[in-house]
């Protein structure tokens, strides 16, 4: 996606050899021409599929997952990191625990807008450990939904998150792969991309 290669050049900040910032599109601010785009380069990689929805992860998974469900034409649903009022019933949890935060927090979707006839299209903002898509995984797997494939903005290629997903058989898609963040410059996997 010449687009998101451009957009990541021109406007990512590299913070340090693991962490690119990206809050002027993706992580704050979006950009929603870009967006759609996604939504596009999503739909048309996924287009053999038969996807009833799409699973994401509040907060920055939700703007490219929106733009795909739009294209694709099919629901959406993210997985709430904080505690709802009124979602109670019914909850499918599970633990995401990070790296960079030492962290563990729960995540969790109503199992009433997940279902086992649902063929799921996960899709997240940065693919880095693989901790969220893992979590994600995990709760459609508690529904007994199947799922199509992992959708990723921005894959950082070096960090262990697509071998990890790609041993338990799960296709992925990355519509930028970082193979470098080191002397403060972004270097993609693919050469041929600009
Ligand atoms: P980790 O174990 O390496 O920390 O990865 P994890 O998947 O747990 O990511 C923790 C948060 O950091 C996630 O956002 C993830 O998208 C984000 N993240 C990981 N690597 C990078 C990076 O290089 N750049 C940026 N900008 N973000 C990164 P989150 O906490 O779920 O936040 P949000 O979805 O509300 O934005
Ligand atoms: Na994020
Ligand atoms: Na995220």
């Amino acid at each position: 996606m010449k687009r998101l290669y451009e957009t990541i050049l021109t406007e990512g900040t590299v913070i340090n050899d693991n962490v690119l910032k990206v809050d002027s599109f993706l992580n704050h601010g979006i950009n929603p021409h870009l967006m759609k785009e996604i939504g596009e380069e999503f739909a048309d990689r996924f287009k053999d599929e038969n996807i009833t929805k799409i699973l994401t992860l509040e907060s920055s998974g939700i703007a490219p997952a929106l733009m795909t469900s739009l294209v694709i034409g099919c629901e959406l649903v993210f997985a709430r990191k904080r505690q709802s009022l009124t979602m109670i019933d019914n909850l499918i949890s599970t633990t995401v625990e990070s790296y960079t935060k030492k962290q563990k927090n729960t995540i969790s979707v109503s199992g009433d807008l997940i279902k086992p006839h649902d063929s799921l299209l996960i899709i997240d903002d940065f693919l880095a450990n693989g901790q969220a898509a893992k979590g994600l995984i995990d709760i459609a797997q508690q529904a007994g939904s199947s799922i199509v494939g992992i959708g990723i903005v921005i894959e950082k290629s070096f960090q262990p998150g697509r071998s990890e997903l790609e041993k338990q058989g799960i296709r992925v898609e990355s519509l930028a792969r970082i193979a470098s963040l080191t002397n403060n410059q972004v270097q993609f996997e693919e050469k041929t991309c600009l």
